[in-house]
């Protein structure tokens, strides 16, 4: 049976060639051409002042968060509707993540969600841009500059997103990108810091490698980490940058077929407001109230197409368990599918998963889906 993935890289530039050549000049680890190469070609596209190349999202939000000195006794809002990543970071550095509900028809938040959150510890705000929507960064940049708060962008899903015209990732004070296998483009895993604050810059490159002084070998100025890109993941780097372009056009020509031919059905698409030009990451649905939604993703399944449901709220996880009610994530958190959304798949596959889908939420009403899981 063919298979439709959720998602597949597109490796058919200059991958190989690039990657060969570190192996040929054994560049491999850290230091090499690609890793300077990628990291301009990145500032460019996004249009920021620095760029800074580390080894994955997650380790590129915490070396944000220890740049930026935050830390224990610090207060900072972030939404619990996001992967976990966003949230452990925080609690990593030994700060407080503090839940922010999210907004129901762009699952993001705004002013109004971070605002009465706000308190004499609050130190910092955690936007997260999910599935190809945004947070309100002109409303987020505003409230952060009146309150003297940080704003931090983990814009690890955010690759080609602007907003009114800027990137996504540099209305903060720092911005963080992810490059695993299933993002926009890839390095296998690798991820990015971005910033337009030359000091910060400086700061960053120095904790990602140990916090080793620049001139003086094996002195470390503070506690760092080693958090450095290789040059081989650098290379693959740069070459998908090399497409990014028609990887977005891809991207937005597949959300906008899948836009067309759901258009008739009782599913909720993710909404875009005027200011978003999106990068579309992963087309992200809410099923109707009364769907099973495991049973949907299990039809799916028997017909090869892959589908995955939207994040657990955080403030739900075992460690940072609260009694309080966060109802709009918790709902997009119970209905929501993410579909195949992968630059490889052709208009056949997206007619296939629509028609596909579309007979499995008439199949499976919640009352009915014990018989069919089991049947
Ligand atoms: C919103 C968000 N934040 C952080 C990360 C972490 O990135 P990585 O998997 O590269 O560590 C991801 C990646 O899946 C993500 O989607």
């Amino acid at each position: 049976m063919r298979k439709v993935s959720l998602y597949e890289p597109d490796l058919s530039g200059n991958e190989l060639p690039y990657v060969v050549d570190c192996l040929n000049t054994t560049w491999i680890s850290s230091k090499g051409e690609y890793i300077g190469k990628f990291e301009r070609a990145f500032a460019d596209f996004v249009r920021s002042d620095h760029a800074v190349a580390v080894c994955n999202g997650t380790v590129a939000l915490h070396l944000a968060l220890a740049a930026l000195d935050l830390g224990p006794g610090d207060e900072i809002i972030v939404p619990t509707f996001t992967y976990i990543a966003s949230v452990n970071m925080i609690a990593l550095r030994g700060a407080t993540p503090v839940f922010a509900d999210c907004r129901p028809d762009t699952w993001a938040i705004g002013r109004a969600e971070v605002e009465p959150l706000i308190t004499p510890r609050t130190r910092a705000i955690m936007a997260v841009h999910l599935y190809g929507g945004m947070c309100d960064l002109a409303e987020l940049r505003a409230l952060a500059d009146r309150r003297g708060l940080k704003l931090i962008e983990d814009a690890s899903e955010a690759l080609g997103c602007f907003w009114s015209g800027r990137h996504a990732g540099v209305w903060g004070e720092c911005g963080t990108f992810s490059f695993f296998g299933n993002k926009t483009i890839t390095t296998g895993e690798g991820g990015m810091v971005v910033t337009n604050d030359a000091a910060l810059a400086e700061r960053l490159r120095l904790l990602r490698g140990q916090a080793q002084h620049p001139t003086r070998r094996y002195w470390h100025v503070e506690l760092g980490f080693n958090y450095r890109m290789t040059n081989i993941c650098a290379a693959i780097g740069f070459a998908q940058m090399e497409r990014l372009t028609k990887l977005l056009e891809r991207k937005r020509a597949i959300a906008s077929q899948y836009r067309d031919r759901l258009r008739q059905q009782d599913v909720q698409f993710q909404s875009r407001p005027p200011e978003i030009e999106s990068g579309e990451w992963l087309v992200t649905v809410l099923l109707p109230e009364d769907v099973d939604r495991d049973a949907v993703m299990d039809c799916l399944n028997q017909y090869g197409i892959e589908s995955r449901p939207t994040f657990y709220c955080a403030h739900h996880m075992p460690m940072y368990e609260t009694q309080s009610a966060l109802p709009k994530s918790e709902e997009i958190s119970r209905r929501g599918i993410s579909l195949p959304s992968h630059p490889l798949l052709s208009d056949d596959d997206i007619a296939e998963v629509c028609d596909r889908l579309t007979s499995a939420i008439g199949k499976c009403p919640v009352e009915q889906s014990a018989r069919i899981r089991f049947a």
